[in-house]
């Protein structure tokens, strides 16, 4: 594994719910690829020590703690990552719950905020702030997180598809409020990745093994597979995608 020192002229990658999962190996990528890193969660300590680690890879690497349901604590992460580091070039809004998955017949406006308040509200404020530090410096690249149920629906699991169909929407809109600023916005779309989210939805080892035998590699994808797929969508080599949401799936979406 090679590491970099990072210089003043890095770009600077703000990353929400960094610290598990899909997070945590995208933050290490950007390290590993030389970025200057802002990882943010709601946990400080596990917050720091992943900040401890990326500085181990090379990188200049801070924790900011914040919840992305709230807009005061979004804004001061966006306003933080660019007084620490003078700009903000990639944001990965990637905080995301799996919520109380479960038949419509059982959701309530309780679940539904439980859900949305996360996938949803966090997005939207995460771009807010994003796109205000970005339009006033013409450029700027943003990655959100979907999924594949960002595209398609699912028994058991209709807040949770609704809430990433908002996702999809939420990232077509922005990235057309941010063309004219030069300021690019894709969706990475997952399908089943091995983090504690997949282990929590599926609930068994029975139900994983179902899912796996829907998609055509025939196993479940790696965090680190999707953080190459958004460290490609967020640099310059896609300098041209915008709007656009980039499945990776195991070829699930061939079937
Ligand atoms: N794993 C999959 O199969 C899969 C497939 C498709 C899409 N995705 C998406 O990928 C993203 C990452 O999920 P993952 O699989 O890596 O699962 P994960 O390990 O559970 O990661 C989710 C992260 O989001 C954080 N988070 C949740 N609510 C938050 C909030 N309100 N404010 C700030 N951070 C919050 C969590 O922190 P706490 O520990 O504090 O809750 C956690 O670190 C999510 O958007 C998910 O929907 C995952």
């Amino acid at each position: 594994m090679s590491t970099q020192t990072t210089a003043s002229n890095s770009p600077v990658v703000l990353i929400t719910g960094a610290l598990t999962g899909i997070g945590r190996a995208t933050a290490i990528a950007f390290a590993q690829e030389g970025a200057r890193v802002v990882v943010s969660g709601r946990r400080d300590a596990e917050g720091q020590a992943l900040a401890t680690e990326l500085r181990t890879l090379g990188a200049e690497a801070e924790f900011i703690q914040a919840d992305v349901r709230h807009e005061e604590e979004v804004r001061q992460l966006v306003d933080h990552t660019v007084e620490r580091f003078g700009r903000l070039d990639v944001a990965v809004n990637n905080a995301g719950t799996e919520g109380q998955p479960g038949p419509i017949v059982d959701q309530t406006a309780e679940t539904y905020a439980a859900t949305f308040d996360t996938n949803v509200l966090g997005v939207l404020l995460s771009l807010k702030h994003e796109l205000r530090v970005m339009a006033g410096q013409k450029s700027g690249s943003i990655v959100n997180i979907s999924s594949t149920f960002g595209r398609i629906g699912a028994p058991g699991a209709s807040v949770y598809v609704a809430s990433k169909h908002a996702v999809e929407g939420l990232t077509k809109s922005a990235a057309l409020e941010g063309a004219p600023y030069g300021v690019r916005v894709n969706v990475v779309a997952p399908g089943p990745v091995e983090t504690g989210m997949l282990n929590r939805f599926a609930g068994s080892e029975e139900v994983k093994a179902f899912l796996v035998d829907q998609i055509p590699l025939k196993r479940v994808g790696r965090p680190e597979e999707i953080a190459a797929a958004v460290v490609f969508v967020a640099s310059a080599k896609a300098s041209f995608i915008s709007g656009e949401s980039i499945a990776v799936n195991g070829g699930k979406s061939a079937l």
